[in-house]
Parts: structure tokens; sequence; C-alpha cells
């Protein structure tokens, strides 16, 4: 198909449609039908409110779609691309974004993200407003639980699994992916949602960008921008943000939508006066597709004809539009066909996803896992619950496909009691008494994470801390099940739980899950993709920060740490990386198969190759995640303490051994230096690998 002849015979007003996506719900259902036939638009979101993945999918049919997109091609001869956010799941609820990551298993979440797609698909749903990529240093902001935690290269892994597990490897797409927000809205200040950022170059390329880079290498068909300002300008407006980084260094060849009413929120920002002079704005910056404003819609034509926007930025956009529409051949295929998938799969995956992510903090004298002739008692707000645990962007999955994590440690042991006083399922104190075990279930519900959903402090409540409490007076060991969106400052209750599970919202298949892990199915092999702080105060603390001028190790070593607070101790609860397993593994013969190699040879694509020997010490067999973290010695500009530069999720039976090789090269050695170019810069790297952060081991290698 010629695009450009295609888009040659458009009149303005259907390039100015071409532009727009326009909401679709149960109300509104005749007024699409009515408005597709007038105009050419260009995408549907199927949202009843501005978060369309709380809206619940279930109101507007597959044969809906097809009916409309049947009239767009009779009248228009251009499809219609179909949005919604599945974020995590479509029926069957797969863990929240930040669970996936803490699997430190990218094959995994690509897999998971196919099957995900198939689920869409089957409900009409041809683009997904998904991965979220905002890195973020703020347990206080809502929607770290979308995101991939602290970490710009584990922000990268997860980048391209959900890309490509939405788009496929290929070169066409099958469901298109968006890579959001576009840019810095993990930073919002004080964690607040829709808030400014602040971020110099430096922090923007070296970090907020990486994920977003990755994306677009990894083919991403479309990016949406992030509500934030930045140095004074919002996204929306910004051409340097749109266009210059996006296009001119990411090389980004889709199109970018707006978030939602991204562009008549130019207005309240300030920016602009009114609806019009937003639509100038955005469209010279490059924003591609207007969502739910109709600012576009409204006023592109007249902008034309004042000489205010050229045609052949519109036209520019138009183009970029059509030619993901082809490359989904949705020219030729433009309807959607039911394919029947097996759900029995679907739970398969999100079970061993959920058990994956999960990350086992605390574990007293081995007192996890549990013997399956156990007798336990299950107490706490979130044992029974089927809604909260599915997390954010939840109201489109089958609420019925919960296993709730009562009945999935139910399910293994001899006998399970439930305490509360609440349910007619509850044992009475005498009852409870008798029992071996108490496992405490808490959580947060999930209408405080997710979009305009932030808390000023993330300790437990204090009903919660009572329920630890009394769960502890009791004399007996006591497991902390603890199902939160975000990481919670756990200081306070630490002691009184002699393990903890930390198995955020986990999806559909959390009980199953949390139980295949309780009693020994599964050896817990999570790790922290986000540093836990002690207190919320400490607030930001993350682990790839620069040394100071009088703490060169940060928070890897507390005697060196001199007290930045005085009423806590400054280093976190529990690190990045971090997490135990049923074993222990230890780390041998670390080597570079060369310890130097000139800059010109390393700019050619020569590298260092990292050898590690990584042994299971134990009786289970398990994963471990073998991190590698580099420090760049001496830079022109600081460097972080470490970063995260490459991991593998590895398998080791008892007493198994394995060898495992890192490739570290341009890629993995270079920065974002004085130029804003990427340099790797002669002298020696620090190259560490271990279990987490806080590893020490390391050898040195130089670029001379
Ligand atoms: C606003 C959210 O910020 C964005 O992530 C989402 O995709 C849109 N609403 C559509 O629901």
């Amino acid at each position: 198909m010629n695009i450009n002849s295609v888009v040659s015979k458009m009149t303005l007003k259907e390039k100015a449609a071409q532009l727009t996506q326009i909401q679709l719900h149960k109300d509104n259902y005749e007024a699409v039908c009515e408005l597709v036939k007038k105009e050419a638009i260009g995408s549907v979101i199927v949202a009843a409110n501005l978060t369309a993945g709380n809206t619940d999918r279930t109101v507007i049919t597959m044969a809906q779609i097809n009916h409309i997109q049947k009239i767009a091609m009779q009248n228009h001869g251009v499809p219609i691309l179909f949005g919604h956010d599945v974020i995590h799941g479509h029926r069957i609820c797969w863990p929240i974004p930040l669970a996936l990551s803490a699997a430190f298993n990218p094959e995994l979440v690509k897999e998971s993200y196919t099957y995900i797609a198939e689920e869409a698909k089957n409900d009409g749903i041809n683009w997904s407003f998904a991965p979220m990529l905002d890195v973020s240093r703020d347990p206080r902001w809502g929607r770290i639980i979308e995101g991939p935690g602290e970490d710009p290269y584990l922000g990268e892994k997860m980048a391209e699994a959900v890309v490509k597990g939405f788009q496929g490897d290929g070169d066409s797409i099958n469901i298109a992916a968006c890579a959001k927000h576009y840019i810095g809205y993990g930073a919002s200040e004080g964690g607040r949602d829709y808030h400014k950022a602040e971020i110099s170059d430096y922090s923007l390329r070296n970090f907020y960008l990486r994920a977003f880079r990755s994306a677009v290498r990894s083919g991403a068909a479309t990016v949406m921008n992030s509500f934030n300002e930045i140095s004074g300008q919002p996204t929306a407006s910004s051409k340097y943000l749109l266009t210059d980084v996006l296009r001119g260094e990411l090389g980004f060849e889709g199109f970018v939508i707006s978030d939602w009413a991204a562009i008549s929120q130019l207005v309240r920002q300030g920016v602009v006066e009114n609806e019009k002079e937003a639509a100038c704005k955005s469209i010279n910056a490059g924003l591609d597709m207007d969502m739910t404003d109709n600012c576009y819609f409204n006023y592109l034509e007249e902008l034309i004809n004042e000489n205010r926007v050229a045609v052949e930025t519109v036209d520019l956009s138009v183009k970029r539009i059509l030619s993901i529409k082809e490359k989904m051949n949705l020219f030729d295929e433009p309807y959607f066909e039911e394919k029947p998938y097996s759900k029995e799969k679907h739970r398969v995956s999100a079970r061993e996803a959920a058990r994956e992510s999960i990350v086992l903090l605390k574990n007293e004298n081995n007192i996890l896992p549990l013997d399956k002739n156990s007798t336990v008692c299950v107490m706490g707000d979130m044992s029974l619950d089927k809604r909260a645990v599915l997390g954010s962007w939840s109201l489109d999955f089958d609420i019925d496909e919960t296993v709730t994590i009562y009945d999935g440690i139910k399910s293994k042991c001899k006998s399970c009691l439930y305490f509360d006083c609440l349910t007619p399922k509850d044992a009475t104190m005498d009852e409870m008494s008798q029992t071996d075990v108490i496992i405490v279930v808490l959580g947060e519900s999930d209408k405080i994470t997710g979009e305009a959903n932030s808390i000023s402090g993330i300790e437990l409540n204090e009903h919660q801390k009572f329920i630890i409490k009394s769960a502890k007076r009791t004399g007996k060991k006591v497991i902390g099940v603890l199902a939160f969106g975000r990481p919670r400052a756990l200081y306070d209750v630490i002691d009184d739980l002699d393990a903890v599970l930390y198995v955020w919202h986990g999806g559909s298949q959390i009980g199953n899950a949390t139980a295949d892990i309780i009693f020994g199915d599964f050896s817990p092999c999570g790790r922290l993709p986000v540093t836990m702080p002690r207190v919320t105060g400490q607030i930001p603390i993350y682990y790839n920060c620069p040394p100071s001028c009088r703490d060169e190790d940060g928070y890897y070593d507390k005697s060196l740490w001199k007290p930045n607070y005085w009423d806590v101790d400054s280093s976190p609860l529990y690190p990045f990386g971090y997490g135990l397993s049923y074993t222990k593994f230890t780390y041998s013969d670390i080597k570079a198969d060369v310890t130097k190699l000139t800059l010109q040879e390393i700019e050619k694509g020569k590298g260092f190759i990292i050898s590690v020997r990584v042994k299971n010490m134990g009786a289970v067999a398990s994963k471990e995640v073998v991190q590698l973290y580099i420090r760049d010695c001496v830079s022109f500009m600081t460097r972080p303490i470490k970063e995260l530069k490459g991991f593998d999720k590895i398998y080791l039976l008892p007493d198994e051994e394995k060898t495992v090789n890192f490739h570290i090269g341009f890629e993995e050695l270079a920065y974002y230096g004085q130029s804003g170019q990427l340099c790797v810069e002669k002298g020696d790297f620090k190259i560490f690998i271990g279990e987490n952060c806080l590893v020490k081991r390391s050898i040195t290698i130089s670029v001379i």
C-alpha cells in the first residue's frame, strides 16, 4: 500500500480525524458509530474514564468493535486502532509490573505478555498502553507499582520483554505496545501524582531515558507522553523531548500519543491560553495523536489555514500512524476473530510468574518452608481477598479466577484455620493456640496504588501492626505474607516476624504461588527491584547513587556511612537486588578473559568476558539471580557507586555448580558524559558479581 498516495487524497479534516482518538464505552456506542461514519477517526480507546484499564472491558463486545471497524473501512478505507490499558493481564491477572520486574526473568515476562496479548485480542484490542517504563525512586508514588522499579538496566530488560511479548519478534506487529510515560513521570516531586519533575540532562539520559531507548530498539510502535513538566516545559509541548531527543537521539519511528487530555491540560499548566494554542504547540512539538481531547480535531484545520502549523507536519504524523496500521496488516485484515486459547496455560504462566516474583525477605532459623503436615492458622485482611491482590488496573480481570492466599495455603497443608473473628470461617482463640504456626497475611488495597493514588507514609497502619503484635504475643512462630503493591517500611514490625514473604499484588494465582513457596514446592527466587527503606523519611534512597563527598560507599557499608539522619540507620532495611532462597549459593573464581583493552578496541565492538562460578550448597534445587554491577572508578563526571549491567537467572540442583559468563563492552561501560554523547572513558572499572547490590566480590578491568 502506498501511504503517500493515501495521505495525498485526504482532506485536512480527514487528517485531523486520523490524529484523533475518541472514547468508547457502553453509553456512547451509537454515537461512536455515527461519528466514525462521518469522520476518518484514527483510534478508539475503550474507556469510560481516564483510566481505561480500570473500566470494565466486558461492556463492549468484539462484535461491536468489528462493527465500528466495518463502518470505518466502508466509509474511509482506513482501519481504526482499538486501544486499552492492558497492563498486567486481561482476563487472567499476572502480578503487577513491579512484581514481574522482581522476577528478574525477562523471558518469563515476554512469554506472559504473549498470553496477555492473546486474551486482549480476543476482546477486540489491538493496542495496549503498556509497558509503563517510569523508573522511580519513590514508593509513595502510587504508580511505582506499574513500572520496573528503580533501576534503568532492569527497566531496559522489562521494556524489551513486554514490547516483544505484545508485538512479537518480527517486523509485523501483533498488538501494538506503547512505551509510557515519556518522560520523567516517575520523578514527580514528593511522589505526588501529576506533579512536576526536576531532571537534569545528565539524569535524563543516564537514568530515565534508558528503558525508553530499549523499547524503541525493540520496535515499540507507539510512545505516550507523560503529564509532568521538566525544566519548565510540559512534555506535551516540548519539541526538545518529543522530537530532538525521542526521534533524534533515540531513533523512534512510530507515533506518539498524548496521555489522556494532556494537550488541553497545557492550558492548566499555564503555557498556552486556550485549546487551540495547545493543539498548535503539541503538534509542532511532535505529538502525533490526541487522546480524547479533540484539540486536534477541532483546531488543526484552522491552524493550517492560518499558517501556524505546516501541512507537512500534519502529514508526517498521519503517515506515522498509517505506517503502524500497515505494519499491523490492518488494511488487509482489519477485523478481529475469536481465537480460542488455553486458559489453563495462562493460569500456569500466571502462577509461575507470581512465584518467581515473590521475595523472601527474612527466614529466621529456616522456619520456611513448612512441613505439609503442619497445622497452620491464617489471619489478616488479605487472606480471603480476591480483588486487592490483583492490584491496580484490575476491572477487566475475572475475579472468580483469583485463588485467595488462604485457599492456596489450605490446599497444601494438613489443617488450616482462619482467625479473624469476622467471618464464618473463623477459628476460636483456643483452636488458634493449638496450631504450629501463624501466618499473618497483610497488604494494601488496590485503591491506594496506581494512578492518582499516592500515599505520604509507607509504614504499615496501626491495625496491621496490632495484628502482627497480637500474633507474636501468642508465642508461636509468625510468618508474614505481605501483599503490597509498593515497597513498605517494615522497620517497626520486622522483629516480630520470623519469616517474611513479600508477595506483592501477585494476581489471580497469588494463593497457589504463595503456598508453593510456603510448603517448599518452589524455592523463592524473586529479588527486590527497588530498595526497601526502613522509614518513609529515607526516601529517596536508592542503590545507584554517586559517591558523596564524605561517604564514598553510600548505603553499602554501614560502618563508613556517617549518620546523615540521627534518628535512623542510614542503610535501607533491604537493598536493591536482595532476596533469599531455601538454599545458599557460593560464588567463586571471578575472572576476566582479558583485563585490559584499548578504547579503540572497545569502540570497535570488542569486550571483556567476565565469568564466575556459582554453586548451590544446599539440599534444595533453586534459581539464583546472578547480578553484575559496574563501577567506573574515575570519570569526568560522577558515576554511581554501582550500576547493574547484567544478570542471569540460573537454576541449580543441589551441589550443582555452573559458570556464568557476562559480556562487558561499550554498552555496559559507557555513559552520557559532558557532551550528552554516549562515551567510554579510559581508566579502571570494578566489576562486582554476586547476590545483590551489596556484593563486594570484584575484579578490576581497564580501558587503556
Ligand atoms: C491516563 C494514564 O496516565 C495512562 O497511563 C493511561 O494509559 C491513560 N489514562 C488511558 O487510560
